[in-house]
């Protein structure tokens, strides 16, 4: 099994792209051969400061080994490295009909959010559909935003393999319900455009500060409280075990248990979760090297795959 996941370095990542994406597609390195690559030409739709980008992307990479990401078992790239991706986008692109691109929901959410409206911006699914092609995925695990941009891509797949023949695996988008969105500090997705989001490699003092400020209602200490409604233990449920989660629903259920100890205890169990990542993340920045054989070695994988791919739908095409 294939399987191919990407994530945009628009931003240093937070506990959403974690728990969304980067642990399933973690523990998916046990099913089969990973290529996973971070998307600097999709953050390139939203991102204008060179030197931001660059760091950024660099520190993406450093973030997925640092959670456990294994790069023997799998390729770890950055994506502007396998240059057939932008050529298979270009072949993709001759047959996407506007309609299927025009009912993207991330890129009408995206103009709403007052991102500039650019062909690259609309044509966004089109060089993921790429990405996901050229690996020939089975399986692309992905938070539940991203599952319409997988429908696409197994859309412009098939439309393709019916015109000029078998060339490209139709690729299934893995979501796990359990975890399909993480609540931000103020209730709504996280996500770093809400500046509701937790850091993964955010200091001590900053992600108790968000933590603190997670939003909550009104109801008095003393009474009994519904856990499913309140953003505090909607985000300690995902880091925690059986056993703890019962425990917290107890006290919720139990009244006397106000937000501020929960918020307390939510920052002890994130706290405890990240604290070894941080230690990783701490010894990888100290192995540069180690760091550019990692991303070296996975591009030259991922450009051998994509080259084959890519030589595929050129000559199915007619432009061999
Ligand atoms: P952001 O919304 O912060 O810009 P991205 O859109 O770059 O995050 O998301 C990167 C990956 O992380 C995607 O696979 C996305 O589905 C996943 N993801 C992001 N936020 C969340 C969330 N709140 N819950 C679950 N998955 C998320
Ligand atoms: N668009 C994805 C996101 O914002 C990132 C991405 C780019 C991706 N190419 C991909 C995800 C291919 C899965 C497969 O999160």
């Amino acid at each position: 099994m294939r399987i191919v996941s990407g994530i945009q370095p628009s931003g240093r990542l937070h506990l959403g792209n974690y728990l969304g994406m980067m642990r399933p597609a973690i523990a998916a390195q046990n099913e089969g051969e990973t290529f996973y690559f971070i998307a600097n030409y999709h953050a390139l739709t939203t991102v204008s400061d060179p030197s931001a980008l660059r760091r950024n992307t660099r520190a993406a990479a450093i973030d997925f080994l640092a959670c456990g990401l294994n790069p023997d078992r799998g390729a770890l790239f950055v994506q502007s490295d396998v240059p057939a991706v932008t050529e298979l986008t270009w072949l993709l692109s001759v047959i996407t009909g506007m309609g299927l691109l025009e009912r993207c929901h991330s890129y009408k959410d995206k103009l709403a959010k007052g991102v500039a409206s650019t062909h690259a911006l609309f044509a966004y699914p089109v060089l993921m559909a790429a990405d996901i092609l050229a690996y020939r995925a089975d399986s692309v695990p992905v938070g539940r935003d991203q599952k319409q941009h997988v429908e696409v891509t197994r859309d412009i797949a098939m439309r393709f393999n019916n015109l000029f023949g078998d060339v490209f695996a139709i690729p299934q988008p893995v979501i796990r319900d359990d975890v399909a969105v993480v609540p931000g500090i103020d209730g709504q997705k996280m996500s770093k455009s809400y500046n509701n989001h937790i850091e993964l490699f955010g200091t001590e003092k900053d992600t108790r500060a968000r933590i603190m400020r997670i939003v909550t209602d009104s109801t008095p200490l003393e009474a009994p409280k519904d856990p499913e409604q309140c953003t505090v233990f909607r985000i300690f449920r995902l880091i925690s075990d059986d056993d703890q989660i019962e425990e917290m629903a107890e006290r919720y259920r139990n009244g006397g248990f106000g937000y501020g100890a929960a918020k307390k205890q939510l920052f002890d169990a994130v706290w405890s979760f990240l604290e070894p990542l941080h230690r990783r993340r701490a010894e990888l920045e100290k192995e540069p090297d180690f760091v550019d054989g990692v991303l070296r070695r996975g591009a030259e994988r991922a450009r051998a795959e994509a080259d084959s791919v890519l030589g595929a739908a050129r000559r199915a095409m007619g432009v061999d």
